[in-house]
Order: structure tokens, then sequence, then C-alpha cells
């Protein structure tokens, strides 16, 4: 048995479901090892406490740990990004420098610090989009975004996960084939000590790039405050460790051989960037633990990706192949972030986004672009507390709380799981079907449709605000589904509701070729890509047919017919609907198609066409027009017809869908039998009109019509079906609703045929009116 999910009512108590933690759990905390008091102090007593050999030793521990011996340290990252630049603004070789405006590329979800280089280098931000799989750069953003004066590609590593480094390479060669030269690229690894690519530390010489490290208090490794700038050659290095401090090589004082404290000539300004003795000995106490750090943040990190995988309302972040996260932080997308923020605030949990967007900052109005990915990002993007301090019973309280918070999200609708695909969904039935699967489950929906005369384009979905919810795709299905639907489609389908057919029996009566041409042939296009997507392995739950009363012919007297007995239609629709009906049988037999087919009594609802019986009969009331009323020859006795509101039609095919037995026909029935003349005058009194009425005995003119269906309900309602809506409410709320929305009954070009209550004009027979208006345009 398969099961359609309903969405479950949002539950919105926040009954802690484990006790409150009593001390706060922190997102970031200091890491001082336990001997850096004692080595910290051994350099203030030194009498020497700027730079130094503590600082040569750390550079050179350092250079080992990161595979690059060009690190220069220095007193923050921030200025690492600041020299960095700085140094390009001079040509080398291939390289033709910087100019004032030149484009750096960059992201705008980062540390502030990131940017501001760029702005105080004179250069321009050029935002790249996030990928909000990675919550760094978008790639196909980057490539996108080169332009001929795109110099540098610089972009951080969020919470330390690598970006692709080979795309990266691709991108850069890409510029280079199209504009002619390398940009440089920055990598801003603030967050990334320890993180590795490829089975290579960031930083590393074979890398080739520029890196930046921070060395600021609450990272992996801290001095402090302190930075690094990793230099893919020795040239830049050279030029870096003098611009660093004034643009004086400090091993080289000595002016004139006599005053060892005055330098010799600068041929080039520098700034005062470097880092001190103190704070390189407070990083040399740290580093040997740093292994042990990154360990923990990451033996955390782990956890959390097992313990959040698959919760509703939580989507973790990705990485590329080749990527080893450092997990500074750990971050991920939840749904109502705000709300979440105050659930973990009232849990003791510390969370928060880390850093904001910088491109709406006033002082980069200049460089404004549109992000939408960043847009939808920031709504969702968080991070928990993952570091070295987490004990793994504090970091299970944390996933804890995150679940608990997410059992009270609704279930979203893009983790909709079971996918429907419904023929004919733009339709009169089809819509309400759409609407109601849209409103009551969490289903994925997608709709075929030819859009036409009948199907009023998209505007009956339109009009019942599901359209955005569901997926549309336009084709006639009597040509087999083309290659690149079927390739959207996918093979994940869980069921097909082929409702698709021409319905109208005048037209069947006045062209049957091409009528029944279409309800035939398109079932057979539609059981084919079925027989082929079963052979891909598509597990399908049902392909569920629907076809109406009428294929069992007229049923004389009280006659009810169950959904096995044998069919005897009487015009061309109804022979069209039972051909298909039994071809559909035929594939399950033989294909082992997965069918349930329904026999459907009279709907109607809102947004009927109005060529039929009820939408027609409220327009001719309200317009004080006659009624004719289809009558046996007598002209004494009307019609009558079992009437189904098409949402219990859209209620029954969902009940089946979960309760239905494959091979099995169900009766859909109405809950009474109406004859057509007092449903005339249900009408007249709910509009408060009278009712004027002719009985005409339109069956001595129009063979083909029947007077009477009916259909057995019992086996249905004895699995328990119960239609949700009452026949004579609905009816009522229908007509109320269509006098309010009249402009529903006003579709004129279809229904003119003022001798018919039923019927579009016979010379539109077998044309599409829709292209003949649309010719005449
Ligand atoms: C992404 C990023 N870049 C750069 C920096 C600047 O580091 P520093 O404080 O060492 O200058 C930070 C600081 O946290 C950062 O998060």
């Amino acid at each position: 048995m398969v099961y359609l999910k309903e969405i479950q009512p949002m539950r919105r108590s926040f009954t802690a479901a484990s006790p409150i933690n009593e001390t706060p759990i922190q997102l970031f905390k200091v890491f001082v090892a336990p001997d850096a008091a004692e080595q910290t102090s051994k350099t203030l007593t030194s009498g020497y406490i700027t730079q130094g050999p503590r600082v040569a030793e750390l550079e050179e521990k350092l250079g080992e740990y990161l595979q690059n011996p060009y690190v220069l340290t220095l007193n923050s990252a921030t200025s690492g990004l600041h020299l960095a630049l700085h140094m390009l603004k001079s040509p080398a070789g291939a390289w033709p420098g910087l100019a004032p405006g030149d484009e750096v590329l960059t992201p705008a979800l980062t540390c502030t610090a990131t940017n501001w280089p760029i702005l105080a280098n004179g250069l321009r931000p050029k935002w790249v989009d996030v990928d909000p799989k990675t919550a760094n750069i978008s790639l196909e953003d980057l490539k996108y975004k080169l332009s001929p004066t795109t110099k540098v590609l610089q972009f951080v590593l969020w919470g330390g996960s690598p970006v692709d480094l080979d795309a990266i390479k691709d991108v850069q060669q890409f510029a280079y084939e199209r504009f002619g030269f390398r940009p440089v690229i920055i990598e801003d690894a603030a967050h990334a000590m320890g993180a590795e690519w490829k089975g290579r530390r960031i930083g590393a010489l074979e890398n080739g790039n520029i890196v930046v490290f921070s060395l600021q208090a609450i990272k992996h490794l801290t001095t402090g405050d302190g930075g690094l700038l990793l230099l893919p050659d020795k040239n830049l290095y050279t030029r870096g460790k003098l611009l660093r401090w004034y643009g004086i090589d400090r091993d080289k004082r000595n002016y004139k051989g006599k005053d060892f404290r005055l330098e010799s000539d600068v041929t080039e300004y520098g700034f005062k960037m470097h880092m001190n003795d103190l704070a390189a000995s407070l990083g040399l106490a740290n580093l040997p633990h740093i292994d042990g750090i990154v360990a923990k943040h990451r033996a955390n990190a782990s956890f959390y990706d097992k313990a959040l995988a698959g919760v509703n309302g939580v989507t973790l972040l990705t990485q590329p192949e080749g990527a080893v996260s450092s997990y500074w932080i750990y971050t991920f997308h939840i749904a109502n972030k705000l709300e979440f923020i105050e659930f973990m605030k009232n849990k003791n949990v510390v969370v928060s986004q880390v850093h904001a967007r910088n491109d709406t900052h006033s002082v980069c109005a200049p460089y404004r672009t549109h992000l939408p990915q960043l847009d939808r990002t920031e709504t969702t993007l968080i991070c928990i507390p993952v570091g070295w301090w987490i004990t793994p019973s504090e970091r299970e309280y944390v996933a804890d709380s995150i679940k608990e918070f997410a059992s009270t999200l609704p279930v979203p609708r893009s983790i909709a799981r079971k996918k429907i695909i419904i023929t004919g969904g733009c339709g009169f039935i089809g819509h309400h079907v759409v609407e109601h699967l849209a409103k009551t489950t969490d289903c994925n929906l997608v709709v075929i449709d030819k859009l036409s005369y009948a199907s009023l384009g998209y505007d009956r979905l339109r009009d019942t605000g599901v359209l955005d919810r569901v997926k549309v795709f336009t084709t006639d299905l009597v040509q087999p589904i083309p290659e690149g639907i079927a390739y959207e489609l996918g093979n994940n389908i869980e069921f097909i509701v082929h409702m698709a057919a021409e319905t109208h029996v005048d037209n069947s009566i006045a062209d049957p070729v091409p009528f029944i041409r279409n309800n035939v042939e398109s079932t057979i296009s539609l059981l084919e890509y079925t027989r082929g997507l079963i052979r891909n392995g598509c597990d399908l739950k049902a392909f569920f047919y629907f076809s109406t009363d009428e294929v069992f012919g007229p049923a004389f007297g009280t006659t009810m017919f169950d959904e096995w007995d044998r069919h005897k239609p009487t015009n061309p629709y109804s022979s069209s609907k039972s051909a298909a009906e039994n071809i559909c049988i035929a594939y399950e037999n033989t294909y082992k198609i997965p069918l349930m087919i329904v026999n459907v009594m009279n709907a109607f609802g809102e947004r009927q066409h109005p060529e039929k019986f009820i939408p027609k009969c409220i327009k001719k009331v309200i317009d004080n027009e006659k009624v004719f009323i289809h009558s046996y020859p007598d002209r004494k006795m009307s019609g009558t017809r079992f009437y189904i509101h098409a949402r219990n039609i859209a209620a029954a095919v969902v009940f089946l869908l979960n309760e239905g037995a494959i091979g099995e026909k169900y009766n859909i029935t109405g809950e009474s039998e109406v004859s057509n003349l007092e449903l005339a005058h249900f009408i007249a009194d709910t509009a408060k009109k009278t009712l004027v009425y002719e009985m005409v005995n339109h069956h001595a003119t129009r063979p083909g019509h029947d007077l009477r269906y009916g259909l057995s309900g019992e086996k249905m309602a004895k699995m328990g079906w119960v239609p949700p809506f009452g026949f004579e409410e609905s009816l009522r709320k229908c007509i109320q609703w269509t006098i309010a929305n009249s402009h529903w009954l006003n579709l004129k070009m279809w229904a003119d045929d003022p001798n018919t209550y039923e019927g579009i004009v016979p010379s539109a027979i077998g044309k599409d009116p829709m292209m003949e208006r649309a010719a005449k345009l």
C-alpha cells in the first residue's frame, strides 16, 4: 500500500524535550595552551618583544605545517589581504599590474576584512553570488562575472571549507583564453587553518595561490591577533617581507656601516604590518595543539552531519570532492531562522550567521548588484558551536535541540517526495484534483496539458492560487511524450493520474474520428511512456486511469452498474473512453503497468466550462432566460444525473491512491440522483430567481445522449470512503461562487448555441476555437 503524506498542521509549542543547559554553549572560544603563559613570559622577560627570533621560529614551523616556505607572519589577516593587493598593483613579468578601478571578483558573504582591503586599495569589488550548497562562491557566477578588467579572483573558505581549487583554475584558464591574461587567485583562508584540498594543505606552495590565514583570538590557532600571508613565489615573498615593515630590511640596518638603527635606502614604501615576538610566542605555544584542535572540530562536525541528516527543515552543506574542511564553524540552512535563533537562545546555545553580507553596507553602494542566491541564503544560513570545547554530551544536546525545533516546522514543499503526474490538470476536474493535492499533501505535482480550448490556459490553476506549486508541461499526448519532457520528468515518479481527454459528447457526435483518436491515442502514448519508465526501473506505484460512468451506457430504471460490469457505450465519446480503459487493462496485463481505473459520475464545481449544464443553467437563470431541460419523450419527466462536486472526486482520487488496490476499478459516485428539472429549480432558488423552462425531447434529435446513468458506490463505501463535501451544500456554494465570479460564465466563444443547454456550436467541432480566435487576431 502506498501513502501520500498529508501536510501536518504546524505545532508551535517549544516545550523542551531535554533539560536546558545551564551554562551557555559558546560558538567561539579562545584556545590558550597550558604552557602559553610560561612561554610568553619568557619572551616578556627576555627584553625583546617586537619582531625577532620567535617570529622567525613561528614562520619556519608554520612553513612546514602549511607546506609552503613563503610564509609571512603579520599582525592580522586583514593586513595580509591588504598587502597582497597592494603588491599586485605593480606589473611583474606577464602580470599587467592593478590599475585604479580594476575589478576583484569577491564574495559578499564574508567578513568585512575580505573586502575592505579592495576598497582601501582603490579597486572595485565585483560581487560573486553564493552557492547555497557550500556557502562559498558560486563557481558558475564567478565565470559569468569575468570581464576584461577582472584582475583578481578572490574567495573565502567559508567555515574552513575549501572551494574546488581545480574548478577555480579552470575559470582562471578560461579568463586567460578569453582576455589574454590570468587573474591572480587569492584565498581568504582566515577560517581554514588545517583544511586540505586533494591531500595538500590549504596554503601549500603547490596550490600556486596567494593565501591568507587569520591568527586572531578565536581562530583554530591564535597569536592573540595575527595573520599569515602565504605567497606562491620567492619574489613576492621577499617583497612582502620588506613591505610588511616600511620597506626596510630589518636584518640589514646598518647605515653606512656605522649606525645599527638606521635603514639603508628604501626603494618602495611599506607598512607596519609585522607580527611581534610576544604574539609569536603565544602562537608557538599553541601550534603543537593544532592537529588535535582541528580533529576535534572535525569529529563534532561529523557527528552533526549524521545527527542532522534528513531532518525536516534542515539542509546541510556539501563539500566538493577532495575538500577536507577545518570546520571553524558548522554551517547549515534552517527554515524559520530567526525563530530558530530565539529558540536556541532559550536553550542556552549560541548560534549566529557569523558574517553579514558586505554588499549592502553603505560604503559598498557604488558596487551594488543583484545576488539572488545570497538573498535566499541569508534567510536560512546559520552556524552552531562545533569547536574543540564542545563535549560529546553538548553536541548531542545541540543536535537534539535542533531536532526539537525542526519538529515544529511544516513539511516544506521543496522536499516533497512523491511525484505525481496529472494529465489534463488544467481542465475542469483536473484543476480541482491538482488544487486538492496541492492544498492537502506535500506531493511534487507535475501537470501535462495540451492547453486546448477546454483548458483555458492556466486560468483555472491560477485562480485557485496553486499555479506556482505546480510544474506544467505542454504537449499533445497524441504524440509520444517529447524526450526533453521525459528527461525533465525523470524516473522518480510515484503516480500517474491520467485525466486528459476530450469530454464533450456533442463534439464526439459531430466529428467522431479525431475525437476517438485523441482519447485512444493519447492514452496509448502515455501507456507507452509509462512502459518505458518501468523498463528503466521506475518504481511507479499506480497508473490511475480516469474514466466515466458513460462507458456502461444508459442505466434504465434503477440500474446501478458495478465496476466490472460490461461496457455498452452509446456514443463516440463514451466508446473512446471505454476503448482507452480496455487498452489500459491490456497494458496492465501484458506489461505489468500498475493500473487502477475509476469511473466517475457527473462532476460539477467552480470554474466548470459554461457549456455544461449547471453553469449554463446558472447563467440562463440569472439572465432571466429560458432553460431547456432534457426530458423523456413525454416531455414530463426530465433526465437525471448523479452529480458529484469535483473536489469530492479529487478527495476520492487521494483516497484511492492511498487505499486502492492495483488491478482494481472503482466507481466514484454522486451522493444522490437528481433530475435536471429539480436541479434547475435548486439553482433558481439559490439565485433567488424564478425558473423559466421548457422540456425538450433532446434525445429524439440527438441519439447518443443518454437520459440516465447509474453506478453503484458500494465498493468504495465498504472501504470507508465518505465524500468530504455534502451534495446540497457543495452545490449551493458552487452556485453562489459562480454568481459572484460570473466571468467564468462568460467565456462566450464556445457556448453560444441558444437551442441547446449542452454543447458548443457544431461548426466549431473538430477545430480548436482557441486557435481560430488566435488566427483572427
Ligand atoms: C573570512 C575572514 N577574512 C578575514 C578575516 C580577518 O582576520 P583578522 O582579524 O586576522 O584580520 C576574518 C576574521 O575573522 C575572516 O573571518
